[in-house]
C-alpha cells in the first residue's frame, strides 16, 4: 500500500524539486517500487529526470482534465527499475482554471491516485511554489506532506500560511493528513545562519525535522542538467549520500510521520508554534 508524500512549500526554490527527485531514486535504489509525479507547470522535475518529447507524451494534465488514466502517462522504469514518473507541461498552468467547474475539483488528483496505491510503495508529488490548486489537489491526495525548508534568511517565513492550509485541509478534506517531516536543505555547516535556522526550526517542529540534512552541494544543481538523480550522477558526492539518508531515515519511520513517530506533538500543535514564531517575527 503506498504512502502517498506531497512535497510542498509555496516559497520558490527551496529543494522541493531536487528533493523528489532524488528521494525518489534513492528509495527506488533500495528497490522500494516508486512513483514520482511531476504536479508543477514548470515541469523542472520532468526534465529533471531527462524525460523528451513531452509534446507527444500524456502528461498529468492529461489526467487531471481530459480523464486519462494514470497508468498512460507513466514513464516506467526510468534510470531504475523501480522508478517510474509521470511528467508534467506547460498546459497545467490552464488545469487551475479548467478544473474549477468539475465535480469537487479539489478531490481530481486523489481519485486518479487511487489504483496507485496498490502498486507502489511510495508516491511522491512534486509541488508547485504556490498553494492554489494544483497544490491543494495533492493535499488532499496525499498522507503526509514533506516540508523542505532553505537554510536562508527568512526560511520559516510563510510556513504560517503552508502550515493554515495543512489545518484546513485536514478539517475539511483529508483529515489522516500528517506531516512527514521537515527537511532541512543546502545547509552549509561553516554558515552561523545556516544552524540557526536548523535550531530555530528544530524548536518549531521538533522531532518533526530530519535528522537527515541536504548539503548544499554542486553536484545536486548540475545533475538535472544531465537528466539525472543524483545517485545516478556522482552516488558518492555528499548530496547523494545525504538523499541516501534521508531514504533511510523514511523508510524507517515507516508512515508515523514524524521523526520521533506518534510521540511528537500533534501537527496542529506544531502549527501554532510556527505559526507564532512566523508572526513574532521570528521567520527567518
Ligand atoms: N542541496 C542543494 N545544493 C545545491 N543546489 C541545490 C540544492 N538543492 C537545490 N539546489 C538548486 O537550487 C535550485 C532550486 O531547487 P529546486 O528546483 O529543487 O527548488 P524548488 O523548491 O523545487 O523550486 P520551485 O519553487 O521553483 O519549484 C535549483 O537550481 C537546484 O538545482
Ligand atoms: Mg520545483
Amino acid at each position: 500500500m503506498a504512502r502517498i508524500i506531497a512535497i510542498a512549500n509555496q516559497k520558490g526554490g527551496v529543494g522541493k524539486t531536487t528533493t523528489a527527485i532524488n528521494l525518489g531514486a534513492s528509495l527506488a535504489v533500495a528497490e522500494a517500487r516508486v512513483l514520482v509525479v511531476d504536479m508543477d507547470p514548470q515541469g523542472n522535475a520532468t526534465s529533471g529526470v531527462g524525460v523528451e518529447d513531452r509534446e507527444e507524451r500524456a502528461t498529468i494534465y492529461d489526467v487531471l482534465v481530459e480523464g486519462v488514466p494514470l497508468e498512460e502517462a507513466t514513464v516506467k522504469g526510468l534510470h531504475f527499475p523501480h522508478l517510474d514518473f509521470v511528467p508534467s507541461s506547460q498546459d497545467l498552468v490552464g488545469a487551475e482554471i479548467e478544473l474549477v467547474g468539475a465535480e469537487s475539483r479539489e478531490g481530481v488528483l486523489r481519485r486518479h491516485l487511487a489504483p496507485a496505491r496498490d502498486r507502489y510503495d511510495y508516491v511522491l508529488v512534486d509541488c508547485p511554489p504556490s498553494l492554489g490548486l494544483l497544490t491543494l489537489n495533492t493535499l488532499v491526495a496525499a498522507d503526509s506532506v514533506l516540508i523542505p525548508i532553505q537554510c536562508e534568511f527568512y526560511a520559516l517565513e510563510g510556513l504560517s500560511q503552508l502550515l493554515n492550509t495543512i489545518r484546513l485541509v485536514q478539517r475539511e478534506l483529508n483529515p489522516g493528513l500528517e506531516i512527514e517531516g521537515v527537511l532541512l536543505t543546502m545547509y552549509d555547516r561553516r554558515l552561523n545562519l545556516s544552524r540557526q535556522v536548523a535550531d530555530e526550526a528544530r524548536e518549531y517542529f521538533g522531532g518533526r525535522v530530519f535528522q537527515a540534512m541536504i548539503p548544499r552541494n554542486v553536484r545536486l544543481a548540475e545533475a538535472p542538467s544531465f537528466g539525472q538523480p543524483i545517485v545516478h550522477y556522482d552516488v558518492l558526492s555528499a548530496g547523494a549520500q545525504s538523499y541516501l539518508a534521508l531514504a533511510r531515515e523514511l523508510a524507517a519511520q515507516g508512515g508515523t510521520g514524524g521523526a520521533e513517530g506518534s510521540g511528537g506533538p500533534a501537527p496542529g500543535e506544531k502549527a501554532e508554534a510556527a505559526a507564532k514564531a512566523a508572526s513574532d517575527g521570528g521567520g527567518r
